[in-house]
């Protein structure tokens, strides 16, 4: 049994999470407390110890062990020419911005979704369509009526989609990814499916792969990567999906003009290890979230019951809806931070349409979850 009561000391050490004020308790970026597996750090250790930091190769092992682990956990084969490395699902998404659209196209995410694709697109000249997704008593669902027609606008050339997704923690059914992809054909559009936080679902729960359907694959290009699973996102590592060979030999392009295919040196043998090795490790981390994600939920109906949880089975993240004390997220997670110390994601950065809304990430010890309701209760009843 590994033990995530004790996790990685933070405070100090350049960590973007970690490095505040002494009372302060950070829950808002998506990186997980938790001491990375020891095999993980058995393979980093080993690698360090070559005391040469140079350039890297991607050896054949890094896609063996991803073509095994989404086989084994996801039943889903990834054929090996089908693959690419990258240094970042962020930095693949903007190359793929870049690459497969032009200045002034339309690309479609659904909002409220994950902060970063907005940059992507905004940053590279391209207008952000938002599909917002549609919300009731604790629930968001899909708008297909809107993503009809967004996707049938001519300059919608691109759609982000995040499976699961991140911050409502909504698995998407076959169903909805589905017509979602039947649209796409329709429309001639290129659906990226991010698919980073696809591991941590609750026990019993699983997802769906986009390109598990196959009439989906042609047009899909998947991200995936272990740092959101195995606690590396430090090392800057991801692979690409992508079936159809012509838009694989575009983005790959791409990818080496950006200058974003080249692994940092200790990123492969850690994902390697985490692929081979982290079965066990990875099941044992989604109870402990998942009794995490139990303790706060029960703790928050007993004594904040006003304070409304989004229903959702994936990711160590839970949407919280505060409508009933603020539609200013901002302003209140500010509030929060100076009052209390707990440092919680404000909704309004996913969206427009999520200004009542703040993410906590739960992917920390019992001790600081526990301290964490304190907070908000000293917050709500003082
Ligand atoms: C949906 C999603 N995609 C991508 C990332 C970041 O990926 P990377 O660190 O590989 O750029 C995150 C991090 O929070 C995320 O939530």
């Amino acid at each position: 049994m590994y033990n995530f009561d004790k996790i990685a000391k933070r405070r100090n050490t350049y960590s973007l999470k970690w490095d505040v004020k002494d009372n302060e308790l950070p829950m808002w970026v998506a990186d997980m407390d938790f001491k990375v597996a020891p095999f993980i750090k058995e393979a980093i250790k080993k690698r360090m110890n070559i005391e040469a930091y140079g350039y890297s190769l991607i050896p054949e092992e890094f896609y063996q062990s991803i073509i095994g682990w989404y086989k084994r956990r996801h039943s889903i084969q990834f054929k090996r020419e089908w693959m690419i490395y990258s240094s970042g699902v962020v930095a693949a998404i903007s190359s793929m911005v870049r690459r497969l659209t032009n200045v002034g196209d339309n690309i479609i995410v659904q909002s409220p979704t994950f902060n970063i694709f907005y940059n992507s697109i905004i940053n590279n000249k391209r207008i952000v369509l938002a599909n917002n997704l549609l919300y009731k008593n604790g629930e968001f669902a899909i708008d297909f009526e809107d993503l009809e027609k967004k996707m049938s606008d001519e300059k919608t050339t691109l759609m982000i989609l995040c499976n699961p997704h991140n911050p409502i923690g909504k698995i998407w059914s076959e169903n909805e990814l589905r017509k979602i992809g039947n649209l796409a054909k329709k429309y001639k559009v290129i659906v990226i499916s991010d698919e980073i936080h696809c591991d941590v679902t609750d026990p019993g729960f699983s997802y769906v792969p986009f390109a598990s359907i196959e009439e989906n694959k042609d047009i899909s290009i998947t991200c995936i990567a272990a740092s959101k699973t195995f606690n590396i996102a430090g090392l800057q590592s991801a692979c690409l999906i992508i079936p159809n060979e012509e838009l694989r030999n575009n983005v790959n392009r791409g990818l080496n003009n950006d200058e974003v295919a080249e692994p940092n040196f200790f990123s492969m043998e850690a994902n390697i290890a985490a692929f081979n090795n982290g079965d066990t490790w990875v099941d044992e981390m989604r109870e402990y979230v998942f009794e995490n994600k139990k303790y706060f939920c029960q703790y928050i109906e007993k004594n904040l019951p006003k304070l409304l949880i989004v229903k959702g089975h994936a990711t160590y993240l839970l949407f919280v809806d505060i409508s009933f004390y603020s539609n200013d997220s901002t302003k209140f997670c500010q509030d929060l931070r100076e009052k209390t110390g707990l440092y919680l994601s404000n909704g309004e950065e996913y969206g427009e349409n999520a200004k009542s809304f703040v993410r906590i990430n739960l992917a920390t010890s019992r001790f600081n979850i526990k301290d964490a309701c304190r907070r908000l209760k000293k917050y709500f009843c003082n």
